[in-house]
C-alpha cells in the first residue's frame, strides 16, 4: 500500500524503463518551464548512478554563479538503492526513502519532477505508483516500441502488451487499492525526424493503436534537435536562451524546438499550468 502522509505537491514522473530516451533531458526542461512560470518545483533523480539530472541542475548552479544570472536552483535530492542482499528488506529499506525525499519536498513544491533510471528497479516502479502524471518519452523506433508492445512483422499491429505496459499497470493497481486519483499516462516521441519517413508513420499508428488499449494519452512530442545535446555542460535549456547574454546564438530552430516543448508541457494539462 502507498501511505504518504502529506500531498501538497503534484507528483510527475519521468519514466521508462528503456534506457536513453531522453527522460532526464524532458525533466530538465520540464523543471524550468514549470519554475518560470512562477511554480514551484523540486526534483528527484532516482539514476544514483549517472546522476543526470542532478549533475545538469549542478552545471546550473555553477553556470548562474559564474555568469551572475539568478537562476533558483530546484531544491533536489538523490535517492540511491538499497544495498542490502534481502529483497524484502531492500524493498522496504527504498520505499522509506523515496518517500521521505517526497515528504521533505513536499511542503515547498508545486511539482516534484521524478527522473526515473532505465531499467526495472523497485524505486522506480514506485515512482511508477506515486506520480500523478506519468510521462513516457520514447525514441521513434520499434525498439523502443517493444517494451510497450509487440508488433507483428508484416502488418505491424500490436499483438502483445510487454513488459513496461505491464509495470505501469501494477503502478496504477497500487495506486487503485491505495485511494488515489487514476494516473494520467502521457508517452510522446522523442527525438523524431523532420523528414518523412515510412517507419516514422508505422510508429506513430502503433501508439495511436496502443492508446486506447493501454489508457495513455499519446502526444507528439519533440524533434530531434542537437541543441538538446549542447547545453548540458552550462546546466542551460531551451527556455533560458533568451535570458543569457552567453549561451548559444538563438536560431530559428531553437525557437521552433522551445515551441515543441512548451506545446508538450500545455498538453501535459498540469494543475495550475493553464491558470
Ligand atoms: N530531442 C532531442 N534531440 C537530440 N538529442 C536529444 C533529444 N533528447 C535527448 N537527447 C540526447 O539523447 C541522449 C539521451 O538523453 P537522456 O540522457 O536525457 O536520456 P535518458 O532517458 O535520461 O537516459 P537514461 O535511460 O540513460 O537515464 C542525450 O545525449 C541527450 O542529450
Ligand atoms: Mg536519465
Amino acid at each position: 500500500m502507498l501511505n504518504l502522509s502529506c500531498r501538497n505537491a503534484h507528483i510527475i514522473a519521468i519514466g521508462n524503463e528503456k534506457g536513453g530516451t531522453g527522460k532526464s533531458t524532458i525533466a530538465m526542461h520540464l523543471l524550468v518551464s514549470l519554475e518560470q512560470r512562477g511554480l514551484r518545483v523540486g526534483a528527484i533523480d532516482l539514476d544514483a548512478r549517472q546522476q543526470s539530472l542532478a549533475r545538469y541542475l549542478h552545471n546550473r548552479a555553477a553556470y548562474a554563479e559564474h555568469h551572475g544570472n539568478c537562476f533558483q536552483i530546484p531544491n533536489h535530492q538523490v535517492v540511491a538503492p538499497s544495498a542490502s542482499a534481502d529483497v524484502g528488506e531492500r524493498e522496504r529499506d527504498e520505499a522509506e526513502r523515496l518517500d521521505a525525499a517526497l515528504e521533505h519536498l513536499d511542503a515547498s513544491s508545486d511539482f516534484i519532477v521524478i527522473d526515473c533510471p532505465g531499467g526495472s528497479t523497485h524505486l522506480a516502479l514506485r515512482a511508477h505508483a506515486l506520480a500523478d502524471t506519468l510521462l513516457t518519452p520514447l525514441n521513434d523506433s520499434f525498439v523502443d516500441l517493444d517494451l510497450l508492445g509487440r508488433v507483428n512483422p508484416d502488418t505491424y499491429a500490436v499483438e502483445q502488451l510487454s513488459c513496461y505496459a505491464d509495470a505501469v499497470w501494477e503502478g496504477r493497481k497500487l495506486r487503485n487499492l491505495s485511494g488515489l486519483p487514476a494516473l494520467d499516462w502521457v508517452v510522446c516521441r522523442n527525438r523524431t525526424s523532420t523528414i518523412f519517413s515510412k517507419n516514422r508513420e508505422r510508429v506513430d499508428q502503433a501508439l495511436t493503436s496502443l492508446q486506447k488499449r493501454l489508457a495513455f494519452r499519446y502526444l507528439p512530442g519533440l524533434s530531434e534537435r542537437v541543441i538538446y545535446r549542447e547545453l548540458f555542460p552550462k546546466g542551460l535549456t531551451l527556455m533560458d536562451l533568451t535570458k543569457v547574454r552567453d549561451g548559444p546564438k538563438l536560431t530559428l530552430s531553437h525557437v521552433a524546438a522551445r515551441h515543441e516543448f512548451r506545446t508538450l508541457v500545455n498538453d501535459l494539462r498540469l494543475p495550475g499550468w493553464n491558470d
